[in-house]
């Protein structure tokens, strides 16, 4: 393996970032950092609590601390926060430094995933046609990742071997 580079899977709340991400670590031997478990771990509350106790926009400069001393390490695999890559800071590290994925799928198939998450406070506060909307809108910005893949037709370890080729040849 030639690339020193991070990895970074960008994606909305519910593309599979994370689990991918730990596959990916598996194959390639390399660290995994999940930046929503290093937010929680760190503030020692769950982001859901975070959202609550400290609000969104204390949550968003945790996260920007954290996804940007990430960003700065070597060889390591990291998926960002479904946020994290709307914020121009974190976008500049990712498209600087690393090389970088979106995991795309359909908007349904996003929503059915995660309009009944217990744990993620976009997901309890928004209705099916605000999500709807800001996937569309996100999606603008995800676009500008270096790669993208579309994931609806392909199983789990046909996405993760996708992503280690690009990774390969990046
Ligand atoms: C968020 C996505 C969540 C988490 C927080 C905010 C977002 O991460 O960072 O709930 O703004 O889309 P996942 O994409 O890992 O669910």
């Amino acid at each position: 393996m030639k690339s020193k580079k991070n990895l970074v899977l960008v994606g909305m709340m519910g593309s599979g970032k994370s689990s991918i991400g730990k596959l990916l670590s598996e194959k390639l031997n390399y660290e995994f950092i999940d930046i929503d478990n290093k937010i929680e771990e760190i503030e020692k509350k769950t982001i859901l609590e975070i959202f609550k106790v400290k609000g969104e926009k204390y949550f968003r400069n945790v996260e920007e601390n954290i996804s940007i001393k990430s960003l700065k390490l070597q060889n390591k695999i990291i998926s960002l926060g479904g946020g994290g890559y709307m914020n121009p800071n974190i976008r500049k590290n990712v498209l600087n430094k690393c090389t970088s994925v979106w995991l795309n799928w359909k908007h349904d198939t996003l929503i059915k995933r995660i309009k009944n998450s217990k744990k993620r406070p976009l997901a309890i506060k928004l209705n099916i046609f605000e999500l709807k909307k800001l996937i569309v809108e996100r999606s603008k910005i995800y676009n500008s990742s270096e790669h993208k893949i579309n994931c609806d037709k392909l199983k789990k370890m046909q996405i993760v071997e996708k992503i280690i080729q690009l990774y390969e040849n990046s």
